[in-house]
């Protein structure tokens, strides 16, 4: 029988499955805990004051729909999401708070956008996954206006986001079937190298690519650190799968590995970040074109 794969798959089943119904049932902890980044997008976006914009990987739509009151009815705010849960939620979001946002459901990798359709583009972390970083990014390149801007957030090595890996590197030894990161697949350490994000840029088309370290600091009440570890990431994906057993020794075992983190009734962390702002090159006919 003959296989035929589509682009992102692999991402498409994930984020349709365990990790999009976890991230839409932790929604508000995780726009609290992102929450920086969104203030950030938002504070870009004023002073870009575009008339078209395009969130990619637009989740459940927090950085829409805040870019989508700054620009106010007479702008359109568009996010593109391969979640259908995820999407699905940030479109009731948007209906609750009579927002004028609209969402998309599809890979932004391929999909077919208007030509020169767009004045900016944004990401918080929506962009490392994928399969062919170069083919997305001449798409949106195809739908930017030649004045347009690029701007996203990713994150740097896991080396400088211990946060990120406690729950895994605690877990590992009590579950052993737990698969190891693969630094170079698609995924939260995909845009780890500079270097690499700036070649990506510059193959599909994007100049004065500007890749620049920031820190933010992060925060979530205490009592939402067991949520946290066992919902999300590579330990909340496979956790469901423990008898219940090794669950109670797996959840008692990480929470003792985030007190480094742990401030009074308060999870504190560093997150180490990229910012990524980019312009489109002119006259280059790139993929997506
Ligand atoms: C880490 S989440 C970030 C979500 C959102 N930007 C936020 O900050 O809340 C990554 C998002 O990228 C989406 N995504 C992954 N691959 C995608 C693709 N090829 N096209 C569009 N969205 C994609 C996922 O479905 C997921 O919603």
């Amino acid at each position: 029988m003959n296989v035929v794969r589509q682009a992102n798959d692999e991402q498409a089943m994930l984020w349709n499955g365990v990790a999009g119904l976890a991230w839409v049932e932790t929604q508000a902890l995780l726009d609290r805990v992102l929450e920086p980044f969104e203030k950030l997008l938002s504070e870009a976006v004023a002073a870009k004051a575009p008339t078209r914009l395009l969130d990619v990987g637009c989740g459940t739509g927090a950085t829409t729909l805040a870019a989508a009151r700054r620009i106010g009815p007479h702008g359109r705010c568009v996010g593109i999401d391969i979640s259908q849960p995820m999407i699905e939620t940030a479109r009731t979001r948007a209906r609750s708070e009579n927002a004028s946002a609209e969402f998309v459901c599809a890979d932004a990798q391929t999909n077919p956008f208007d030509r020169a359709s767009v004045d900016m583009i944004i990401s918080r972390f929506g962009v490392m996954f994928f399969d062919d970083p170069v083919a997305a990014f001449a798409n949106l390149r195809h739908a930017a206006t030649d004045d347009a801007e690029l701007r996203f957030f990713v994150y740097r090595s896991p080396a400088e986001n211990p946060f990120m890996l406690t729950a895994e590197r605690a877990a590992a030894p009590l579950l052993p079937a737990m698969p190891p990161r693969d630094p170079d697949a698609p995924g939260q350490f995909a845009f780890a190298d500079p270097r690499r994000v700036e070649r990506i840029l510059a193959d599909a088309g994007w100049t004065e690519v500007d890749v620049r370290p920031v820190d933010v600091a992060c925060s979530f009440p205490l009592g939402e650190l067991v949520r946290w570890f066992t919902q999300l990431g590579p330990l909340g994906r496979i956790l469901h799968e423990a008898d219940e057993r090794t669950r109670t020794r797996v959840v008692e075992t990480v929470r003792a590995a985030f007190d480094p983190y742990v401030h009074g009734d308060e999870v504190r962390f560093d997150a180490a970040c990229w910012q990524v702002v980019a312009r489109p090159a002119r006259g280059i006919e790139t993929n997506g074109a």
